[in-house]
């Protein structure tokens, strides 16, 4: 089945008859999982109203540049830095022309020139206007410059005419946008994740837990099944559902976290530990629930394995990649983990700030390893995934690369 979980898709309608197909193109989006944000151009409010843009994305609908209050809510540019995907369906033969020529003359030209996220159009138009030379000259700047171009399909059109020009049905739409997150990096390897935090049990009711949400690990694990990994995804309680394309084991303590990753740790090629496993545990566990008595109480606590090491630490080793979750010093923290634990790489977290890390939706990371460090700043969890996975695969495709070269010697 075709996913698009965790993706915010901007769909931008522009004016052309095919219009009327981008409410079922918003349906079948959000069928697929995504999140979506509609940007009517004038021409497109000819053809379909922004209010049944909005019945179906569920958000209202972004109209206008220069609007006062629109602005306010989520400006030009938040909504290009919201996107992980840019689909224009319909983009007419005129939407082409000012998109070639890099016009910011309306929201959507605009969104389009800020938006750093891919973008796809899905031209729809008249077939004479299709093969004229001035819309494939358009398409050939367009292609130049990575934006993708789905479809057109070929067949009967709105004007009586028979040839290509027809837009892509919303299906095919949904599939091909799925397509542009498939970047394959990672065909073929093996990829253990674990996520979310650990219950450490003292009685049967009560226990030591911390305030992980499970969204930063499980969005780690989609992103590498995206990118074409057999992905297995080691959880901790959480309120979040499987994600797809995922084969996930829930756990309780960091004892059974730890015995669940050693069971299947022997052909991982990648171990990415992004869990907030509980460091002690209650060193008793009571059968029953413990009764109030005296004024204070007391609680043993013991060591918990540290999993991650104990994965880097293995002579058949995965690539070891550890998450540091610092409130200061965050490089320094960071280097001095990535030494003691022996790991490849180390993604480090901001905590405390505003907005970000443990409960929230976005997070900021700086991740370091031998060679140097890159900063991923502010933005949602599954685009920081993504780009932590892009970055896991190039440093993985480069260690493999120097130890052929080294035996070659
Ligand atoms: O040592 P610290 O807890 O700061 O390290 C965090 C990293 O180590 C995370 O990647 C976390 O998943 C992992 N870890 C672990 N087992 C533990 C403690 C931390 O795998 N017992």
């Amino acid at each position: 089945m075709v996913s698009l979980s965790n993706k915010r898709v901007l769909l931008g309608v522009t004016g052309g008859i095919a219009a009327y197909k981008s409410a079922e193109l918003a349906r079948r989006l959000r069928d697929a999982g995504a999140e979506v944000r509609v940007v009517m151009t004038r021409g497109a409010q000819e053809f379909i109203t922004p209010l049944t843009m909005q019945a179906v994305s569920g958000h209202p609908v972004h109209l206008h540049l220069l609007d006062a209050d629109a602005e306010a809510g989520m400006g030009h540019i938040k909504l290009a830095r919201w996107a992980d995907v840019v689909l224009i369906a319909p983009a007419s033969a005129n939407f082409l022309s000012r998109l070639a020529q890099g016009r910011a003359e309306d929201l959507l030209t605009t969104v389009c020139l800020a938006a750093a996220a891919p973008l796809a159009v899905a031209p729809a138009m008249n077939q004479q206007m299709w093969v004229n030379a001035a819309t494939q000259a358009n398409l050939v700047i367009l292609r130049r410059r990575g934006v993708h171009v789905l479809g057109p399909a070929e067949g009967d059109q709105a004007c009586g005419d028979f040839g290509p020009g027809r837009m892509l049905e919303p299906l095919e739409l949904v599939a091909q946008t799925a397509q542009l997150f498939a970047s394959g990096k990672l065909a073929g390897l093996n990829v253990m994740v674990t996520a979310g935090p650990t219950w450490e049990a003292i009685d049967p009711v009560r226990g030591i837990t911390n305030r992980s949400s499970g969204r930063m690990g499980y969005a780690v694990a989609e992103a590498a099944a995206e990118a074409g990994a057999i992905v297995t995804l080691i959880s901790g309680p959480t309120a979040l559902p499987d994600p797809q394309r995922v084969e996930t084991i829930r756990v309780i303590s960091a004892q059974d976290m730890h015995d669940a990753v050693h069971a299947r740790i022997d052909n991982i090629d990648i171990f990415i530990g992004v869990a907030a496993v509980a460091d002690y545990r209650p060193a008793y566990v009571t059968a029953e629930k413990i009764k109030k008595s005296g004024e204070h109480m007391s609680l043993e606590l013991v060591r918990n394995p540290d999993i991650l090491a104990s994965v880097a630490a293995l002579t058949r080793r995965p690539f070891t990649v550890g998450f540091a979750a610092e409130t200061n010093d965050l490089e320094a923290n960071a280097r001095q983990k990535l030494e003691s634990k022996r790991l490849d790489l180390v993604a480090a977290n901001r905590i405390g700030a505003p907005g970000i890390g443990f409960e929230s939706h976005d997070n900021s990371l700086l991740v370091i390893d031998r060679t140097g460090s890159t900063d991923f700043p502010t933005q949602s969890k599954a685009k920081l995934a993504r780009a932590l996975i892009q970055l896991i695969a190039e440093k993985l495709h480069a260690a493999k690369q120097r130890s052929k070269t080294k035996s070659r010697a």
